[in-house]
């Protein structure tokens, strides 16, 4: 298992679906009761979470279009969406790459990739077309085990520092990354609904990964010698991961 691979994201889905707030679902729910249709433009779409979590919320004639830089993701989403279309794009240079007609942008897991000139550029954007925009699952900077080992703290923060490095947007805003996303709305007038939407990982496969995943990351930072005995402690007494989230639903006044 591997990046944004299909197994990958299909490991993470049901964690994703359980972690959502109800809260900024509503509120997009809401936004759009009294539409007859929507069409939604999705980004960094993978295999096609978004749609199999959003489109309950929102008004029944949907049009979606998918896009992703990985071609073998948007492959596995047609297949399992084949109404869909699909844009094969990296959009780190340009994120305004939604078509005419666009009515609501999502994202899922895709903002603390990304840096802050990018979110400039796509607050610049949705606010020029006056578009709504629902971002869940964007991590934050909590992050805990229980129960508590040794050098925890050194990993975390170690973690934290490489969620930083760049992903091919610039440098990452990691677990900053909502809250500057949220300020920027709110300052171009936008009306936000926001919450927490942490992962609460109990043992099993997903946990297992993301403990290997996390220690992969602490290792390149070269930061925490002790590592690998930190992940074997982890890998054995772990039995729960809090890895914190953020979602928001934000809609022009
Ligand atoms: C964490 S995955 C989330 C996928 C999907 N939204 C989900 O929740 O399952 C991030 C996705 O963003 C895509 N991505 C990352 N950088 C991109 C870029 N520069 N242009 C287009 N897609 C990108 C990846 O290929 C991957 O499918």
């Amino acid at each position: 298992m591997s990046g944004f691979s299909p197994e990958w994201l299909a490991l993470r889905e049901p964690a994703d679906v359980a972690a959502r707030s109800a809260k900024v679902l509503k509120s997009c729910e809401d936004y759009f009761r009294n539409h007859q249709s929507v069409a939604i433009c999705d980004m960094g779409a993978g295999t096609g979470a978004s749609i199999r979590a959003f489109a309950p919320l929102l008004p029944r004639a949907q049009q979606w279009t998918l896009i992703d830089h990985d071609a073998a993701n948007l492959v596995e989403a047609k297949r399992r969406h084949p109404d869909i279309q699909t844009n094969v794009r990296d959009f780190a240079s340009d994120p305004d790459c939604w078509a005419v007609g666009t009515n609501l942008v999502t994202t899922t897991a895709l903002l603390d990739l990304t840096s802050r000139a990018w979110i400039d550029r796509f607050v610049a954007a949705l606010v020029s077309k006056r578009l709504p925009v629902l971002c869940t699952l964007t991590v934050d900077d909590v992050l805990s085990v229980t129960p508590v080992q040794a050098w925890d703290d050194a990993v975390f923060d170690a973690f934290r520092a490489h969620q930083h490095s760049d992903k091919g947007f610039g440098p990452a805003l990691g677990g900053e990354a909502a809250e500057y996303f949220e300020t920027a709305l709110e300052r171009a007038g936008y009306d936000i609904t926001a919450d927490d939407s942490p992962w609460r990982i109990g043992r099993g496969e997903l946990l297992r990964a993301l403990l290997d995943g996390m220690a992969g990351a602490v290792r390149e930072t070269g930061r925490v010698p002790a590592i690998d005995e930190w992940l074997n402690d982890a890998q054995a007494k772990t039995t729960l991961l809090v890895v914190g989230h953020r979602d928001v639903f934000a809609a022009p006044r």
